[in-house]
């Protein structure tokens, strides 16, 4: 297949992508009292070279208080800029373009890294200011039986908070990076706010759907007053979380954000309950890209399709089909860094090896001019196959 919609570039107001394909934020679980370490380097590196148009660094946090685990990275303070400049200088050293999603882990903090078992932390002296760290929420409602109580956030903490993610998205600028994604889903702070199910404030951020979406319109202002006009602003959903919120506010929310100088939609789900989809329960392939469809018909506004999606022809159908407009891949991208070359190779892209750096794209691409690798399990022949690939 030639001229596929998978690499090929877009333009997304001044930012150019040389493919469709995305890495979506993962967090590590990894940093330093906030701060990337080599680990990142090397995470972020590795995808960027393996030739993702786009990479998108995990969920960082606008404040302390907003962290998931001990490891999750920081942005709530300018000494974080430099160090995160150097994941950013890296990415684009490699031809890639370096993304940042900005979260807050609302009453789902002070949390366990998933293989430390999950759900709360236990009280420990390691931590040093364990009492800053509370969960926050719109309102005193615990997220299930096994999480603590949240502290509800006041009037003047909300705005606070506002502020705090425009900062956040300054100090993302400052460090270079070139897109920048709002994490609206899963069940954080934000989506928070948008639920029924743990937003029962009586103040102006709460009620009426349009209270409970005023904290994430808010801060979409914050944040693209804070943001240059030539950088696109992403915003992630649980377009569908299974507790009362649906694509259908997912696509009048999307419009108000589009309005608001919002590009694209990531299309996840769940998390606001623990018997969510997301990376749970009924999953298939593609699990979620009929929520992207309907954003993007119903919003017009561009999407992006996350979730199980594991194979090129798969990305490059669901492009095809117009159920999105860009493809994310999460685990698949874990277990080959390489993806891209693979897709490439497979869905039968003109230079397969011209999206990664020459350090070992050239000498994959002078193979396969003489038909090696270039094909499945043609070595049992002993022989190659010349002239597949220029
Ligand atoms: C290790 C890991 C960390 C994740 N961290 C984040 C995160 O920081 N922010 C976020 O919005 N989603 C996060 N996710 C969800 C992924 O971005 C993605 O939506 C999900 O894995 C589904 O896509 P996949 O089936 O291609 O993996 C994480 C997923 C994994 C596996």
């Amino acid at each position: 297949m030639s001229g596929t919609l998978l690499f090929s570039p877009m333009t997304i107001r001044g930012l150019e992508l040389k493919n469709r394909i995305v890495v979506p934020p993962m967090h590590q679980y990894s940093a330093v009292k906030g701060f990337p370490t080599d680990w990142h380097l090397m995470n972020a590196g590795k995808f960027a070279a393996g030739g993702a148009g786009l990479v998108v660094v995990e969920s960082t946090k606008v404040e302390r208080r907003g962290c998931g685990t001990v490891g999750d990275l920081g942005i709530w303070d300018d000494k974080f800029i430099e160090p995160l400049s150097r994941l950013v200088k890296f990415i684009k050293q490699q031809n890639s373009v370096p993304g940042i999603q900005l979260g807050h882990s609302g009453r789902k903090a002070r949390a366990r890294r998933p293989w430390e078992g999950d759900g709360p932390l236990a009280r420990t002296d390691e931590i040093d200011d364990w009492d800053e760290w509370t969960p926050v929420a719109p309102s005193a409602i615990a997220h299930s039986e096994k999480w603590p109580v949240p502290r509800a956030l006041e009037r003047g903490e909300v705005k606070d908070l506002v502020q705090a993610w425009g900062q956040a998205a300054r100090r993302a600028h400052e460090a270079g990076f070139e897109m920048l994604e709002l994490h609206g889903a899963h069940g954080y702070l934000v989506h928070e706010f948008l639920s029924e199910r743990s937003n029962q404030r009586t103040d102006e951020y709460g009620g009426s759907e349009e209270g409970r979406m005023r904290f994430i319109i808010e801060v979409a202002e914050a944040v693209r007053g804070h943001w240059p006009d030539h950088k696109p602003l992403f915003v992630r959903l649980s377009v569908e979380d299974n507790a009362g919120w649906g694509p259908e506010q997912s696509a009048k929310l999307a419009r108000i954000l589009k309005a608001k100088g919002v590009d694209a939609i990531d299309c996840s789900s769940g998390g606001i309950t623990d018997a969510a989809p997301i990376l749970g329960k009924e999953i298939k392939y593609s699990y979620q890209v009929p929520l992207s469809e309907y954003v993007r018909t119903h919003a017009d506004i561009m999407t992006m399709a996350v979730g199980l999606i594991i194979h090129g022809d798969q990305a490059e159908q669901i492009l095809r089909d117009k159920q999105a407009d860009l493809i994310a891949v999460g685990r698949e991208i874990l277990n080959n860094p390489n993806w891209p070359m693979d897709a490439a190779l497979k869905l039968g892209v003109d230079g397969p090896f011209r999206n990664v750096p020459p350090q070992f794209g050239y000498w994959l691409g002078t193979r396969a001019k003489r038909g090696f690798g270039t094909k499945p399990s043609t070595w049992q022949n002993g022989l190659n196959a010349p002239g597949e690939v220029s």
